[in-house]
């Protein structure tokens, strides 16, 4: 019965979330890709939807399926993300990128395969630099009035990591930073998280370990808390 649903305390709300890993092609046949799953922002997602939010879920490369009840937007590369995330944020009030967005992407893309005799013992790629879609989102105007990141680091000195999203939500302009420790086995790829969030002066808002729909829910107490107001 409806005593079993939770809060409904994101009616009215419109949240864009970003997730997955995107694929940067090389050739027609390869891309460089990284090891994210989706299942952070998909958790994500599900426990907007669930606390009422209208969500967009710009998806890339999803190895999780995606929530019932979102508007989903298949994108591959960075640039298709950010087209995508760019227009959902023209009416969004809220957008997380919870995405693993490739930070180069090769400089030409071969309509040919590479073929293993046009080289010696190594081939060398030239990548060039992915737009930043999350500081590029934080400093146009208008923009979304709460706008979150996500900081994948492998730095183990607990000090030293919060340090470093200290720096990165700075050098970001967003609002809110969520910061995890990923590694071969931890964060990335995985089934749960553990997670700092960030304000804008560094402080520590919200902290929460467990499964990543536990997590997602955490990261949503904070958008609340900060009590946006609706978009229209
Ligand atoms: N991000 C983005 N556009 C990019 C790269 C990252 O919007 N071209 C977003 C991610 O979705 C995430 C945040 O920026 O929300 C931080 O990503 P991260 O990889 O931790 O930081 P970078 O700024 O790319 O720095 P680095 O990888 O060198 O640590
Ligand atoms: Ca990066």
């Amino acid at each position: 019965g409806l005593a079993l649903l939770g809060p409904r305390d994101l009616a009215g709300r419109r949240i864009v979330i970003s997730a997955g890993g995107t694929r940067e092609p090389l050739d027609p046949v390869r891309f460089l890709g990284n090891r994210s799953s989706g299942r952070q922002g998909v958790a994500l997602a599900e426990a907007a939807w669930a606390r009422g939010a209208s969500v967009t879920l710009v998806a890339a490369h999803l190895e999780v399926p995606p929530p019932a009840g979102v508007d989903l937007r298949s994108v591959s590369t960075a640039l298709e993300l950010q087209a995508a995330v760019q227009d959902a944020a023209r009416t969004a009030d809220v957008v997380i990128m919870a995405a693993a967005v490739a930070d180069y992407r090769p400089a030409e893309l071969r309509t040919d395969k590479i073929k293993k005799d046009e080289t010696g013992d190594t081939l060398r790629l030239d990548l060039v630099k992915n737009p930043d879609i999350l500081a590029g989102l934080s400093a146009a105007t208008p923009r979304p009035a709460v706008i979150v990141g996500f900081a994948a680091e492998t730095e183990a000195d607990p000090a030293a990591l919060l340090a470093l999203g200290r720096h990165k939500i700075a050098r970001k302009g967003c609002d809110y930073l969520v910061l995890n420790r990923v590694g071969w086995s931890q964060g990335i790829a995985t089934e749960s998280n553990d997670i700092v969030v960030l304000d804008r002066r560094g402080d520590i808002v919200n902290e929460a370990s467990g499964t990543k729909l536990s997590v997602a829910n955490s990261i949503l107490d904070v958008i609340v808390r900060a009590g946006t107001p609706d978009h229209h």
